[in-house]
């Protein structure tokens, strides 16, 4: 894990401080007193690459790219739209519903498992991954604390198990057919720099290309689909044994899935 320390906002409560005496424990990480520093300050002074930042209600990493916080982002206007009886593209592909067991493996700032939460409801359940343990951190902090939302997407957040582990060692672990679905975002080979609200995760997240024995490990575990989101045109789908699904002809992005209802085991 990269260089950094924990500090708060310049003048914490009493909870604030606390929280952030807490995390610099947890990541055995140098709990500085913010005072009257910058950002940059505090960096040099400490050595630091990063800084975990624990505000009154949320947290948030300060990069030299700027500042990562958890944010619903699309999920907000992807649920406004399924609640409209519109489709969206991920739910399509999982071919889930109420109930469904899904297996994220890459969570990074959550919104695909929101969506995902939000279709599976109170009788699903979504168990997120994420390898970097300070995106972890703040993602877990945010779907249980963030509130500036609508009742049915804050209950979809609130739902979500996040676990900071890598994919691949997760699903070692894991029971056949014990998720309906297991999905992976990972990071494209190709980023999409422009459009992409995914910029500020870039200087933390994993940037391998997922395997092919962490794929032959995710058909094992999902009991009918995996599926792979990547770059429109993406080597990676045949690459991995996926098949592109239509229903995105225009856009940059491609989900691939594996079915898994005719395999004989
Ligand atoms: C493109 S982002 C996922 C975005 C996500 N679907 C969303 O809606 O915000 C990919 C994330 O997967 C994480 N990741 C990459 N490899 C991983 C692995 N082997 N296990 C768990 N997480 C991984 C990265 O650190 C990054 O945060």
């Amino acid at each position: 894990m990269n260089n950094f320390i924990v500090t708060t906002t310049r003048k914490p409560d009493f909870a604030t401080e606390n929280l952030a005496a807490e995390l610099s424990l947890k990541f055995g990480r140098k709990f500085v007193r913010r005072e009257d520093f910058s950002f940059d300050t505090l960096k040099k002074i400490h050595g630091a690459e990063n800084i975990l930042l624990v505000k009154k209600n949320s947290l948030s990493i300060v990069t030299a790219d700027g500042e990562l916080f958890f944010h619903p982002n699309t999920a907000h206007l992807r649920i406004k739209n399924l609640r409209g009886g519109e489709g969206d593209r991920l739910i399509d592909a999982l071919k889930i519903s109420a109930g469904s067991k899904v297996l994220d493996c890459t969570l990074g700032l959550g919104s695909d498992a929101i969506v995902a939460s939000f279709i599976a409801g109170e009788t699903g359940k979504i168990v997120a991954l994420e390898i970097n343990p300070l995106i972890a951190e703040i993602v877990r902090h945010g779907l249980k604390n963030f509130s500036d939302d609508s009742p049915h997407i804050l209950q979809a957040m609130r739902r979500i198990e996040v676990i900071n582990a890598d994919c691949g060692e997760f699903l070692k672990n894991c029971a056949a057919n014990s998720f309906d679905a297991v999905y992976f975002d990972p990071m494209f080979r190709r980023p999409i720099k422009k459009s992409s609200g995914l910029n500020p995760i870039r200087p933390l997240a994993d940037n391998r290309p997922l395997t092919e024995k962490i794929i032959r490990e995710a058909c094992r575990v999902a009991k009918f689909r995996v599926v792979m989101k990547e770059h429109s045109g993406s080597g990676e789908f045949e690459r991995l044994g996926f098949k592109i699904l239509d229903g995105g002809k225009y856009s940059s992005v491609a989900f691939g899935a594996i079915e898994l209802t005719d395999r004989n085991v």
